[in-house]
C-alpha cells in the first residue's frame, strides 16, 4: 500500500473523478462515501457541494457537516477509492449511516484497498475530536464487514433499515 494516499478533492483531480464516477455507471453499488456524486455529472459542481458541506457556515440545509478523501494511487494517479467522514450523523444517519463510508472502484476491489483507507482515516476522526466512530454494514456485505472487523471494528446491534428491509450492522471503532 506504499502508493497510495488520502488526499482532499480539489480541481486537479477533475478527470479522475469523472472517470471513477463512471466505473460505478454499470454497476449497483452505491457510492458510498462519495457525498452524493452520483448525482453529479460535473464533478466541478460536486466540488462545489463539497466545499459548502465542509464547512460549518455553509453546510445546506438537510445536509450535514462532511469530509472528503479520495484515495489516489501514486503510481499512475488513479482514484481508487473514496472516504467520507459525517462530523456528526444525526437523525437516521446515527442508526444507518454512521460516521465513516468508504467505496473503491469496482476494477480495483480485493486489493486491501478499503481496508488501508479506513485504518488511514481513523487519525483524521480522532482530529475533529471523535472517541469513536460509527459505521454500518449489511451482513450480505461481507468486504466492508471484513473491512470494518480488520479496523477494529465491534458489533454493537443489527437494525433493518427501512429503506431496504434488511438488518444492518452496527459497529464502533474506538480511537483512543
Ligand atoms: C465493500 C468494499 C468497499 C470493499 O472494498 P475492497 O477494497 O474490495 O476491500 P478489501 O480489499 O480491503 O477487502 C477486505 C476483506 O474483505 C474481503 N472481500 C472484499 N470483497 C469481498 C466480496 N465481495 N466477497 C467476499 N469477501 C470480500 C477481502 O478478501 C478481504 O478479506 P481478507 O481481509 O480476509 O483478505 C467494496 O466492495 C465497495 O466499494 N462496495 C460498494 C460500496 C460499499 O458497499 N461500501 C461500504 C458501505 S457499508
Amino acid at each position: 500500500m506504499d502508493d497510495l494516499i488520502l488526499i482532499r478533492p480539489d480541481e486537479g483531480y477533475l478527470a479522475w473523478i469523472r472517470e471513477f464516477r463512471g466505473e460505478f455507471a454499470g454497476c449497483l453499488d452505491w457510492l458510498h462515501g462519495a457525498q452524493g456524486l452520483k448525482h453529479y455529472e460535473d464533478p466541478s459542481e460536486w466540488l462545489r457541494y463539497l466545499a459548502l458541506c465542509g464547512n460549518e457556515s455553509t453546510v445546506p440545509e438537510g445536509d450535514h457537516l462532511y469530509s472528503q478523501f479520495l484515495c489516489v494511487r501514486q503510481t499512475d494517479g488513479k482514484i481508487v477509492g473514496m472516504v467520507g467522514v459525517r462530523h456528526r450523523p444525526v437523525g437516521p444517519l446515527e442508526t444507518w449511516g454512521g460516521h465513516v463510508g468508504y467505496c473503491v472502484c469496482p476494477s480495483e476491489r480485493r486489493k486491501g484497498y478499503a481496508t488501508w483507507m479506513l485504518r488511514e482515516v481513523l487519525p483524521y476522526c480522532r482530529s475533529i475530536g471523535l472517541s469513536r466512530v460509527l459505521l454500518t454494514a449489511g451482513d450480505e456485505n461481507v468486504g466492508s464487514v471484513k473491512t470494518i472487523l480488520a479496523n477494529g471494528g465491534v458489533l454493537e446491534n443489527h437494525v433493518v433499515s427501512p429503506k431496504h428491509h434488511i438488518p444492518v450492522g452496527r459497529y464502533w471503532i474506538e480511537l483512543s
